[in-house]
């Protein structure tokens, strides 16, 4: 096996602080030139293939046979007999097959293209409202006054969830994903806790469904919807905790990231503000994705011994699908390090690598940007930093958790 390029490789890939203050683009680069399928021994002894190529993303995430979700979707090996190993499996992103086909299956139905233009025009009212509402400030977190709303916004208006409970979601899925930093919980009991309290709160707006049916997912899920299967209490209420964890802070992210480089890129900024149509906003969205890549990774398992690039990945081992560095593979983006709106092709993996398991909402993440980088980049073009951009501390979501940033202020009612 050829040997690791440096100790920041083989100590730092789990390290939350290698993420947090961005080294791991220059691991990957590494990792990409000189190993691609890297073996990984952290300092605890968790044992993983590392995959940093574009092309083995891909080919791994549409072999669904050879590379299984359900003995683990992240690091953490699921046990099927402790809790928390119980509701991973039933989660989406643990199950395998036919159980994984007929869950999708059922959800799907909340995620057509006419759910997404029945919220379309709501949260296009949102977007417009969150530029209101600093727009006479001249100064604000960009992360918690713009990035953080919409996506919320929208996982609450597809599912249901009433103005006045959506500060508590917001709460929750913050305590439940920035587990290891201290602002956000930081602890697996305050993580507990917010899941715990997340599910109630699903199961009691289940049971009002089942009494009073609506226009929303919750709906659907029940069953309440004519023509529809169901999915159980239980079920239901894991299936929220998943879509409050995979869409919140996942967009927020990408919205955070985008706006940073579109700061530290203002010819980019400024062409864009001169071209807002929605071909090129929708080229801009794609590459604010593969710069971003807001989840670092995804994990599967083998079930048979694989060859690849010369290394046999036994049957049982842990293999990590890392998507920062597919998006930024030399072989696939020309000058991949160049932060393009207007890039194309643009085949990132930020949604993951296609197959079973190719992100869920997806289409709805892509219209969230792109309503709220048409607002920004219409009626507020000259933003500028104002204070230290602070990174999550997390190895599983590249999160920025605060963007302090300023500009000259304008009325509300000046823009399109
Ligand atoms: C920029 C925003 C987002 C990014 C970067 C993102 C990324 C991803 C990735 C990488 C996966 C795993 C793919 C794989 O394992 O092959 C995934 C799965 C998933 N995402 Fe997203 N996501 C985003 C937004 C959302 C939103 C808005 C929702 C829902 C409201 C959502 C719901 C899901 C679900 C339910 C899954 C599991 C799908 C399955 O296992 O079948 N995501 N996402």
């Amino acid at each position: 096996m050829t040997a690791a390029p440096g100790p920041t490789l083989e100590s730092g890939l789990l390290s939350p602080d290698v993420f947090r203050d961005q080294g791991h683009h220059q691991v990957f680069e590494a990792m990409r030139r000189d190993d691609p399928v890297h073996w990984h021994v952290d300092s605890a002894g968790v044992e993983f293939w590392c995959l940093t190529k574009h092309a083995d993303v891909q080919g791994v995430s549409r072999d669904p046979l050879s590379f299984v979700s359900g003995a683990g979707f992240t690091l953490v090996d699921i046990d099927p007999n402790d809790l928390q190993g119980t509701m991973m499996r039933q989660m989406l992103p643990g199950m395998d097959r036919s159980e994984h086909t007929r869950f999708r299956r059922v959800v799907g139905k909340g995620f057509s293209p006419r759910t997404l233009r029945l919220v379309e025009d709501h949260l296009a009212l949102k977007a417009r409202t969150i530029v209101d509402n600093i727009i006479e400030r001249g100064s604000c977190d960009f992360v918690v006054d713009v990035a953080a709303e919409l996506p919320l916004q929208a996982i609450a208006e597809l599912v249901g969830v009433p103005e006045e409970d959506r500060r508590r979601i917001f709460e929750w899925g913050n305590a439940m994903t920035g587990i290891d930093d201290p602002e956000f919980g930081g602890d697996k009991q305050a993580s507990m806790a917010a899941s715990a309290n997340m599910m109630q709160y699903a199961q009691e707006l289940r049971r009002q469904r089942m009494v009073e049916p609506r226009d929303d997912i919750i709906t659907i899920l029940t069953g309440a919807a004519e023509g529809s299967d169901g999915l159980s209490d239980e079920e239901l209420a894991i299936f929220f905790l998943l879509l409050v964890v995979a869409g919140n802070e996942t967009t927020r992210n990408a919205t955070s990231h985008g706006m940073r480089a579109l700061i530290e890129h203002p010819a980019e900024w400024a062409e864009l503000g001169r071209d807002p149509s929605s071909d090129r906003m929708a080229r801009a969205v794609e590459e604010i994705l593969r710069w971003a890549s807001p989840l670092l990774y995804f994990r599967r398992t083998a079930t048979r011994d694989v060859e690849l690039r010369g290394k046999t990945i036994k049957a049982g081992d842990r293999v990590v699908l890392w998507y920062p560095s597919a998006n930024r593979d030399e072989e696939v983006f020309p000058d991949p390090f160049r932060f393009d709106t207007d890039r194309s092709p643009n085949d990132h993996v930020a949604f993951g690598g296609g197959g079973p398991h190719f992100c869920l909402g997806a289409n709805l993440a892509r219209m969230e940007l792109r309503l709220i980088f048409t607002q920004l980049v219409t009626r507020m073009p000259q933003l500028e930093f104002d204070g230290p951009v602070e990174m999550l501390r997390s190895n599983f979501v590249g999160g920025i958790k605060h963007m302090p940033v300023r500009w000259e202020p304008r009325e509300a009612f000046v823009g399109n």
